[in-house]
């Protein structure tokens, strides 16, 4: 077979652990060739890409970022778009594609599905927001590299008598704010899934300080909402080709309303674009690898239109349909548990 690959969207560790995956299942294994478009959809529109060998892809199991590049393209946004998929995979010879990506990749990938495409996906995002998945490859990364910075505004909040807040990714979800906040011992955690009450955060710090402590630690998703107001965006209200505005800046906010509300000198920090860098943790490198190993055994067999997936412990198919369907949210129960350690 001769098998196309793609990685689409927001850079993730641990893409390349999924490309060498593909490639030495797909080589070593099966005798495909495989095509490595460049820069996602938008390579698959222009038809660059580069044969991906054995060689050009050793050394990168360890390695950050994508070496084909990504980019935010949605070919349903460009005028003949799909044609000229159809056509790059004409052209190429291609029996298959493996996108490698999150909502929008697979969203795309699901209605190329619809148009005939053969097509495995491959689900990507340190969000951990798509569904049919327990986990994404890319999140335990974020979460190691959100925890670090957590442990490090600990102590100087500590000597300086703040209350530090710390702004993570998470544009539709809060598990990065959930799983990090719950690693690094923060004192509130705020999730785009429940619209907070500022009021009611400055309760539980003023609590947490009526018992001693000194300073607190608050730790917010990007896409975090207060009860009465709107999604903060420090980048007005510009779009992608997705329809997703650039988040950012809702620390800002709080550091201010905090300070006022409760006299206590505050700070923030937003930690953006670090936590999709450099290395993926061992955790990612296995998954990712584990991905693109059956990415490719799903293609041998026929199984289009299908995700690779986690489940408990199984590497396992689902629809991308089903996959795509609906965003994976933190769950009521988990943010209630987690609520324990706030104030
Ligand atoms: O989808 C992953 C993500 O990192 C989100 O958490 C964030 O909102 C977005 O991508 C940022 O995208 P960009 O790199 O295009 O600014």
């Amino acid at each position: 077979m001769r098998i196309g690959v793609l990685t689409g969207g927001g850079d993730c560790p641990g893409l390349n652990a999924v490309i060498r995956g593909i490639v030495r299942n797909g080589i070593n294994r099966h005798g495909h060739a495989l095509i490595g478009f460049r820069y996602g959809w938008a390579g698959v529109l222009k038809n660059e890409a580069v044969e991906l060998t054995n060689t050009n892809t050793s050394g990168i199991l360890h390695r950050g970022g994508t070496i084909l590049g990504s980019s935010r393209t949605n070919p349903f946004k460009v005028e003949g778009g799909v044609d000229q998929v159809r056509e790059s995979v004409a052209q190429r010879g291609l029996d298959a594609l493996i996108p490698i990506g999150g909502e929008d990749t697979l969203g795309v990938a699901r209605r190329l599905v619809d148009e005939g495409i053969p097509v495995v996906g491959v689900p990507k995002t340190i969000d951990n927001d798509l569904a049919g998945t327990d986990f994404t490859f890319g999140f335990q990364t974020a979460v190691q590299i959100a925890t670090d910075a957590i442990d490090r505004l600990h102590t100087t909040a500590e000597s300086h008598n703040r209350v530090i807040i710390v702004e993570v990714m998470g544009r539709h979800a809060g598990w990065i704010a959930t799983y990090s906040g719950l690693a690094g011992g923060a004192d509130v955690i705020l999730v785009p899934e429940r619209p907070f009450d500022i009021d009611e955060v400055c309760r539980l710090i003023r609590r947490r300080h009526s018992r001693g402590n000194t300073f607190s630690i608050v730790v917010v998703a990007e896409g975090a909402t207060p009860k009465d107001g709107d999604i903060v965006s420090e980048f007005g209200g510009a779009t992608d080709a997705f329809g997703h505005v650039r988040l950012g800046g809702i620390a800002v906010a709080l550091e201010k309303a905090i300070e006022e509300r409760t006299g206590y000198e505050s700070r923030m920090t937003i930690l953006g674009h670090v936590q999709r860098g450099g290395t993926p943790v061992a955790y990612d490198r296995v998954l990712g690898t584990r991905f693109g190993v059956e990415a490719i055994d799903a293609a041998s067999d026929g199984d289009f239109g299908k995700m690779v997936a986690l489940r408990g412990t199984d590497i396992v198919r689902v629809p991308i349909a089903d996959a795509t369907a609906k965003l994976k949210t933190v769950e009521p129960e988990l943010y209630e548990e987690v609520g324990v350690f706030f104030g």
